[in-house]
């Protein structure tokens, strides 16, 4: 790799000022998926325009949709779902997102008019797949993949609604299969037994598509009329969020300011798990919509140890590695157990999680499904390989400013994949 792909993230003193946090990714996914259903005009301000959103409008844009991209908003114009076309060459390309392979995967299998080649890169192509296939399968879909992995070619036929137990708790499956069920005969019925993110859902209903709840059970029926341009705004991310969150609570005489985070519940138990271990993070609700948004304060704190299990798994799965890195610099040994879906990421996220604190000095116990991490440790700095993966290169370069060396990042540009700004924010807050 060549050197250029290196970047030095130095130890600072402190971290301070305020940070418009980019708009959350699951939600870009879906805001630009729903504008693509929408016939007519949508505008979406405050779009994540990171790599693995503009993977989903690529694909869309070969479905006949339209984009016209801004700084942070996008206007999409769309013949509506029923007005899809076929791409000449049958190829969409999901680069590295597995939110865009897996959700297109159910909008496309109930479109009788595609027939369609999903692919993505190196990473894409060696994650498992079978979890969307197996309840598309069950609804009638044909769909063929070697070894459950890309490419899948989908051809669209009419589907048949199901009843489907979520046999890994994924936000990713469940929307898959909502998705294909706008486009199936009878009622699809999803029901989950740990909450995941519930965008998918909360999108449906202010989009006016009808949805409904019945406790953990989901269901959705045939689409039949079509629903109409909308415009939204995508409120901050919290995933995004973590990473300054961990650097102000970590680094003394520190203070920060995010602005308009998303308040999703199924989005911030990060937050109240840090609560719990002591930080000093405060909420300031301000935008009580059905996704509700608001500012955060974050100031240095000593953090106590904490113990993560199988049902906090979901609620936290993006940000386990940036709390691996925390529980480093909590008091006592910290445990994370039953997450071994973190093997299934853009990395092997429990290997790479733990070959990164390693190379810096922190002391980690490896488990097929999870980890112990030794806290009150200093931190030495070194050399990490970020693995190909967007969140382990932005924990490593918060790991940077806490450590008592520079640590060097590998591959450090893969945090365009959600974050292309990170680099600079990380310069403007950080105080020497
Ligand atoms: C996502 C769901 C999660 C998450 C991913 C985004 C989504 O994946 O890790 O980054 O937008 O639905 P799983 O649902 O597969 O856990």
């Amino acid at each position: 790799m060549p050197e250029h792909n290196i970047k030095i993230v130095k130890p600072v003193d402190s971290v301070r000022g305020q940070i418009t946090l980019p708009g959350d990714k699951s939600m870009s996914h879906r805001a630009l998926m729903f504008a693509a259903i929408a016939k007519g005009i949508s505008k979406i301000k405050h779009l994540n325009i990171g790599a693995d959103a503009l993977s989903t409008i690529a694909c869309l844009q070969k479905l006949g949709v339209n984009f016209q991209l801004g700084k942070f908003t996008v206007d999409v114009e769309s013949p509506g779902i029923n007005g899809w076309i076929q791409p000449q060459d049958g190829i969409l390309n999901c680069g590295n997102s597995g939110t865009t392979v897996r959700l297109m995967s159910g909008l496309i299998a109930g479109r009788e008019n595609l027939d369609i080649t999903l692919i993505g890169d190196k990473s894409l192509s060696s994650r498992p797949m079978n979890r969307v296939i197996e309840p598309l399968r069950k609804m009638g879909a044909t769909i063929s993949a070697e070894n459950d992995r890309l490419p899948m070619q989908i051809t669209g036929k009419l589907l048949d609604g199901i009843q489907y137990v979520l046999p890994v708790a994924s936000a990713q499956v469940k929307s898959c299969v909502l998705f294909a069920g706008l486009s199936a005969q009878g009622k699809t019925f999803v029901e989950e037994k740990i909450k995941s993110r519930d965008h998918t859902e909360k999108m449906m209903k202010m989009f006016r598509i009808p949805v409904f709840h019945n406790k953990n059970i989901i269901s959705v029926h045939t689409l039949r009329r079509s629903i109409p341009g909308f415009n939204y705004s995508v409120p901050g991310d919290p995933s995004s969020a973590a990473y300054w969150v961990a650097a102000g609570l970590l680094l003394p005489k520190s203070r920060l300011l995010l602005r308009k985070m998303s308040m999703n519940p199924t989005r911030t138990a990060f937050i109240t798990l840090l609560q719990a271990s002591g930080a000093d993070i405060e909420l300031i609700a301000k935008d009580k919509n059905l996704e509700p948004a608001g500012d955060v304060v974050i100031r240095s704190s000593a953090l106590r140890q904490f113990d993560i299990r199988s049902k906090h798994v979901p609620g936290l799965i993006d940000e386990l590695p940036l709390l691996a890195l925390i529980a480093t610099q909590a008091k006592g040994i910290s445990t994370i157990r039953g997450a071994k879906e973190l093997r299934y990421k853009e990395s092997d996220r429990i290997s790479s999680t733990v070959a990164m604190l390693r190379s810096i000095g922190a002391e980690v116990e490896e488990f097929d499904d999870g980890m112990n991490i030794h806290g009150g440790m200093k931190l030495q700095g070194g050399e990490v390989d970020a693995q190909g993966d967007h969140r382990i290169a932005m924990t490593a370069s918060i790991a940077g400013l806490i450590s008592e060396e520079p640590v060097y990042i590998r591959g450090w540009s893969t945090v365009d994949i959600s974050y292309p700004n990170f680099y600079n924010i990380l310069d403007r807050l950080s105080k020497k």
